[in-house]
């Protein structure tokens, strides 16, 4: 039988907790290497599933990659391969980011449409559109994407939506182009900004990343860097959110708060307290009932989408009546079932989510459906009163780092069985 979590719930989660470096951000360094022939050094890396299967990506072009605890090493002296294949590509979503740096020092690359987790239509037209702008003649062959170019050249681009994924895919290609490159509506995620000082780190120039608009002038060649990953901002407030669930008491000691504002002053409308550290962390505690609150998830720096499934777990156990409203993904609200097996008083009318709290959720078997939505049965689990058996755990090993033991630590009765 495949692996599940057991949760004995009902017990407030006190105390302090270090959050891994950041998942989705360390995902885009492994691709970044690819730009430099010479040995990248990468550290603060989550010891999650999907590095592996992002380093398996990479390693299918030619990398030597080392995976040595959270630090991991790379080299793509050359490339034996520009098309990864498409098993490998279909496991993560990441993966379409090889194409950008392949396609800058190779000239030409393909990859498959990715796969990921199931929580929308997820086109790719930002990126193509990006590299077509850029000069690469890009088509689909089979299930394929094939982009050519003897010659990257800058330019003007405006990209439709600002997707996380694709300006950071384009900026990978444009920061081996001839020319200045403006990309307009870029994503503002600290991920992506961390990925632009990742590529300055390794003889790149760009400036305005984490805002709208970025500017990359071209260079010849990439060198080597020794870098280190930022903290998972979605992974610290996961377990704030547990901790505001379970009416306990938690700090995430390695938080970074500017990164968290849309999250903190949701904490802040619910009334609980919120406390930040002079060093940085955030504590956060329940001491008084909560108030209801409503919540739209939209690019940073508003509300982040892939905390909103967590949010909606904690809101369960606020009285009153909250809302979500999903304005990223067009799929994102399927773990409301897995919820209501818990016995949430929870409802979805097309995007939004409306929670009616207050009442006691009762342990039961649930599914992770995908990373965040299975960090919202944990939650709930957590909250439960009785015992609570989650399956598709395999889902929270993609995304969450010793997930079981840092509950344990402050507090929670988390077995895998
Ligand atoms: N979109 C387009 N065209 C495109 C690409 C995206 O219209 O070419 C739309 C999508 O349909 C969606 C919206 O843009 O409605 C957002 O998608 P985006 O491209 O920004 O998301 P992503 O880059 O595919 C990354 C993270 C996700 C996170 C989103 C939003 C990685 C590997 N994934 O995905 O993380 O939810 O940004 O912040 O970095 C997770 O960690 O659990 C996760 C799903």
């Amino acid at each position: 039988m495949a692996e599940r979590f057991i949760i004995r719930g009902g017990r407030p989660l006190r105390g302090d907790v270090a959050v891994s470096g950041s998942k989705n951000a360390a995902l885009y360094t492994l691709a970044a290497a690819l730009l430099s022939a010479d040995a990248v050094t990468i550290r603060n890396v989550p010891e999650i599933a999907d590095i592996g299967e992002m380093a398996d990506v990479c390693r299918s072009l030619g990398a030597e990659i080392e995976i040595d605890g959270t630090t991991v090493q790379v080299q793509a002296r050359e490339f034996s391969s520009t098309a990864p294949p498409t098993d490998l590509v279909m496991a993560l979503r990441a993966s379409f980011l090889v194409l950008g740096p392949v396609l800058a020092r190779a000239g030409e690359a393909a990859c498959a449409s990715p796969g990921g987790d199931v929580i929308g239509v997820r086109p790719l037209d930002v990126h193509l559109a990006g590299f077509r702008a850029l000069g690469a003649e890009v088509h689909r062959s089979g299930a394929e994407w094939v982009a050519r170019a003897s010659k990257l050249t800058g330019a003007r681009i405006f990209l439709d939506y600002p997707s996380v994924l694709g300006t950071v895919n384009v900026m990978f290609a444009a920061s081996l182009a001839e020319g200045t490159t403006t990309i307009v509506n870029a994503a503002a995620e600290p991920e992506v900004e961390m990925a632009a000082s990742m590529l300055n780190s390794m003889g790149g120039r760009i400036t305005g990343h984490g805002t709208a608009i970025m500017k990359i002038e071209g260079v010849e060649r990439m060198h080597g860097t020794d870098f280190t990953v930022i903290p998972d901002r979605i992974e610290a407030g996961t377990y704030l959110l547990a901790g505001i669930a379970t009416g306990g008491d938690l700090r995430v000691t390695n938080a970074e708060p500017a990164q968290l504002d849309s999250l903190l002053t949701k904490f802040r409308e619910l009334d609980a307290e919120v406390e930040i550290g002079e060093g940085g962390g955030v504590r956060v505690a329940c001491p008084r009932r909560l108030r209801p609150i409503q919540v739209q998830a939209v690019p940073y720096p508003g509300f982040p989408t892939d905390l909103h499934a967590p949010m909606a777990t904690a809101l369960t156990q606020v009285p009153g009546v909250s809302t979500i409203h999903e304005r990223v993904f067009d799929n994102r609200t399927l773990y409301v079932g897995e919820l209501r097996n818990l016995g949430a008083k929870i409802i979805t009318g097309g995007q939004t989510v409306i929670v009616e709290g207050g009442g006691r959720l009762n342990g039961a078997n649930v599914r992770a459906l995908d990373i965040r939505a299975g960090a919202a049965v944990m939650i709930g689990g957590l909250a439960a009163d009785g015992e609570t058996e989650v399956s598709g755990i395999e889902h929270l090993d993609r995304g969450y780092a010793h997930l079981a033991e840092r509950l344990e630590a402050v507090g929670a009765d988390v077995e895998r069985a």
